[in-house]
C-alpha cells in the first residue's frame, strides 16, 4: 500500500526526500509521477523538510468564534524573529475539536481550548526537544440511551443474527425503521444495504466513514470514543447481510486517541471470534482494518474516500455508478457514517417501535449533535431527533455565552449555511431543516451571538471550502477562490453592487457544474447570509461600513 510506504519514509526522514520517492518507484514499479501526485495531494505528507516546530492554528468557524485569530497573532508576535527552519506558525482547517476551540496542532499533536500562555509553553517544550503530551479521548461517564447493552454483554444483535441468518429480515427491519444515513445525505440505510446485497459479485466491502472534517462536526468523535463496539458491530452486521468479507474503518489522522480505542476493540473482537475467517464458528468471515486518512475534508466524500483507500488522490468520482455497485476496487460496497452503523444494533436489539418512539414530532431515533461557537457549554449531546434547536442551545449547551442574545446559527457547519435567531425553534430533523432551506447534515451546530458580523462568518465558511477544494473541477477550484476574493473585498469596503450579480452567476455555476457536494454547497454560507442578513451585507458594499465593527473595512490590507 503506497500510503504505508510514504508514511514509513516520512517517519524516518521527517519528510519525503526526492531520492526516496525515486527508489520507492523503482521498488514498487509505480511510476514516479503517480507517487508524486499522491504525496503532493495530501496535507499530511511533506515534500520539503518541515520546520522543527510546526504550529497550526485552526481558524475555521468554531475556532474563529473563540479567539483563533488573536491566538495566531499573539503566537506570531511572541515568536517573531525565529528562523523558518526552527518554527512556522500558520493556519489549518478544522481539527475536529470544535467544542474545545480554539484548537491547535504542534508537530501533529493536537490541543484544545488553548490560551496563548498554554500554547506558548507547549511550543517552548517542542523547541527544547521535549516530549509533547498527547490529547486524551473525551470519554463520558453519563449513561447513553443509544447503548442497547449498557453494562450487559455486547454484540447481542450480531450473535442472534449469526444464529438466525435472517439477512432479509434484518434489511426489512432497517427499512421499516427508516434509518437514514447520518453522514449528511440521509439515504435510507436498509435500501443501501439491499442494493449491495443484490449487487453481483463475490467480492464486496463495508466501509465506515469516520473522516468527519467539516467545521463543527464532532459527533462521530464522541461515538468512536464512547460506543466503539456499536460501530464495529454495525459494520460486521452490514458484512454478513450484504455478503462482504472485508471492511475498512476510515478515520481522520487527527483522531489518534479514537484510533487506539477502536484498535483495542477490534483486537478484542478477533480474540472473541467476532471478526476473522469464521465469525462465531460460522462459515461467514469478515476482516476489518483501520485506514488512517492522509488528510483533507474532501476525503469524507464517499467516492474520494474510496479513491484514497485504493492509494490514489482523493478526487471524487463522477456518479453514477454509485459505491453500492462500484465502490472499493469497483466492487459493491456498503459505505456508511459512524453514527449510521452505531444505530443498527440499537434498532435490532430494541426494535423498530422503540426506535421510532425515541424521536419527536414524527421524527424517529436519537441523534448526536455537536454544539460549538458562542454557547456557555460547547459539547456533544444525545438528543431526540426532532428536538427544537432552542432546547439544544439553551438546555443542553448552557445557553448563550455571557448571556448574550442569539444572532444566528449554522445547523450543520458551513454546508448548511446560517439561519437567523428567529428560526431558533426549528426542529432538528431532515424535513424541518430542509423546509427552512437548510439541512440537518451531520448535526454540527455552530452558534453566533449578537455582535458577530455575518459577512465575516460567511467569508470564514467559504474560505474553508476554497481551502479544501480538491481542484478537480474548474468551477469549484476557481469559483470558490473568486467568491473568497469578492467577499474579502467587501469586508475591506471595496465592493460594488455589480458584485452581487456576479455572485448570483457564480452560485449557479457552482451548484450546476460541480462534481461533488463540496462545490455544490460552497455558496451556502453566503447565499444564506444574503437571504437572512442582506442589509448587513449591503452596508459593507454600499456604505463601506461594517454594522458590527468586525470587518477591517478601510484598513489597507492586501486583498
Ligand atoms: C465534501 C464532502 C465531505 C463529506 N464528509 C463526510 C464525512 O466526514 N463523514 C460522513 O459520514 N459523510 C461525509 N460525507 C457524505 C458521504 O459522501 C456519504 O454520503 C456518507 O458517508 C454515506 O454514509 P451514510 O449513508 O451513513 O450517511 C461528505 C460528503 C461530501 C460531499
Ligand atoms: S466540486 Fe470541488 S471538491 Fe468536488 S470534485 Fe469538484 S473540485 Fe473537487
Ligand atoms: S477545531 Fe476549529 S473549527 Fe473545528
Amino acid at each position: 500500500m503506497i500510503f504505508d510506504d510514504l508514511r514509513a519514509i516520512q517517519a524516518h526522514y521527517g519528510y519525503l526526500p526526492g531520492e526516496q520517492l525515486e527508489s520507492l518507484s523503482k521498488r514498487t514499479n509505480i511510476p514516479l509521477y503517480r507517487i508524486h501526485g499522491v504525496a503532493d495531494f495530501y496535507p499530511h505528507f511533506h515534500l520539503k523538510p518541515p520546520p522543527k516546530v510546526n504550529i497550526r492554528v485552526c481558524t475555521d468557524m468554531s475556532c474563529h468564534l473563540r479567539g483563533a485569530d488573536a491566538l495566531e497573532t499573539g503566537l506570531k508576535h511572541r515568536f517573531q524573529g525565529m528562523s523558518s527552519g526552527d518554527l512556522f506558525i500558520g493556519e489549518c482547517s478544522c481539527l475536529g475539536q470544535c467544542d474545545g476551540a480554539p484548537a491547535i496542532s504542534i508537530n501533529d499533536h493536537y490541543y484544545r481550548s488553548m490560551t496563548e500562555a498554554e500554547a506558548e509553553a507547549l511550543v517552548l517544550t517542542a523547541l527544547g526537544g521535549g516530549d509533547l503530551p498527547h490529547l486524551a479521548a473525551q470519554t463520558t461517564t453519563q449513561p447513553l440511551a443509544s447503548d442497547p447493552y449498557a453494562g450487559g454483554e455486547k454484540y447481542g444483535a450480531l450473535r442472534r443474527l449469526i444464529q438466525t441468518r435472517d439477512w432479509d429480515g434484518t434489511i426489512a427491519q432497517l427499512k421499516a425503521s427508516g434509518l437514514p444515513g447520518l453522514g449528511g445525505a440521509g439515504f435510507v440505510t436498509g435500501m443501501k444495504w439491499e442494493l449491495v446485497r443484490k449487487a453481483h459479485g463475490d467480492e464486496k466491502y463495508v466501509v465506515c466513514n469516520a473522516d468527519e472534517s467539516e467545521p463543527g462536526t464532532i459527533k462521530d468523535r464522541f461515538i468512536l470514543e464512547n460506543l466503539p463496539n456499536l460501530v464495529i458491530e454495525g459494520m460486521i452486521i452490514a458484512a454478513v447481510v450484504t455478503g462482504a468479507q472485508k471492511g475498512f474503518l476510515y478515520i481522520r489522522h487527527e483522531y489518534q486517541a479514537q484510533e487506539h480505542i477502536l484498535q483495542h476493540e477490534i483486537d478484542e473482537c478477533y480474540r472473541e471470534g467476532l471478526l476473522g475467517p469464521s465469525i462465531l464458528g460460522s462459515d461467514l468471515g469478515f476482516e476489518l482494518e483501520i485506514f488512517v486518512s492522509p488528510g483533507g475534508y474532501i476525503c469524507g466524500e464517499e467516492s474520494a474516500l474510496i479513491e484514497a483507500i485504493e492509494g490514489k488522490r482523493a478526487e471524487p468520482r463522477n456518479k453514477p455508478p454509485f459505491p453500492v455497485t462500484h465502490g472499493v476496487f469497483n466492487k459493491p460496497t456498503a459505505l456508511n457514517n459512524v453514527e449510521t452503523f452505531a444505530n443498527v444494533p440499537q434498532i435490532l436489539v430494541n426494535g423498530v417501535d422503540w426506535y421510532k418512539a425515541q424521536g419527536q414530532g414524527g421524527a424517529a431515533g436519537l441523534k448526536f449533535v455537536g454544539v460549538s461557537g458562542d454557547v456557555e457549554a460547547p459539547g456533544i449531546f444525545e438528543i431526540p431527533m426532532g428536538l427544537p434547536m432552542s432546547e439544544v442551545i439553551y438546555n443542553y449547551a448552557g445557553g448563550m455565552v455571557g448571556g448574550k442574545a442569539l444572532k444566528a446559527f449554522a445547523p450543520s457547519g458551513p454546508s448548511s449555511g446560517y439561519l437567523p435567531a428567529s428560526k431558533v425553534d426549528v426542529h432538528l430533523d431532515f424535513k424541518s431543516l430542509a423546509a427552512e432551506g437548510s439541512m440537518l447534515g451531520s448535526g454540527a451546530i455552530v452558534v453566533c451571538a449578537e455582535g458577530r458580523c455575518m459577512l465575516d462568518m460567511a467569508l470564514n465558511a467559504v474560505r474553508f471550502f476554497r481551502n479544501e477544494s480538491c481542484g478537480k473541477c474548474v468551477p469549484c477550484r476557481m469559483g470558490s477562490q473568486k467568491m473568497v476574493d469578492i467577499l474579502t473585498a467587501w469586508t475591506h469596503g471595496k465592493g460594488t453592487t455589480a458584485d452581487l450579480e456576479l455572485i448570483d452567476e457564480l452560485t449557479e455555476a457552482l451548484k450546476l457544474t460541480s462534481i461533488c457536494g463540496l462545490g455544490q454547497f460552497a455558496h451556502s454560507p453566503l447565499s444564506s447570509v444574503l437571504l437572512h442578513f442582506r442589509d448587513e451585507v449591503e452596508a459593507h458594499i454600499t456604505h463601506k461600513h461594517c454594522p458590527e465593527g468586525v470587518c477591517p473595512m478601510r484598513e489597507e490590507r492586501a486583498v
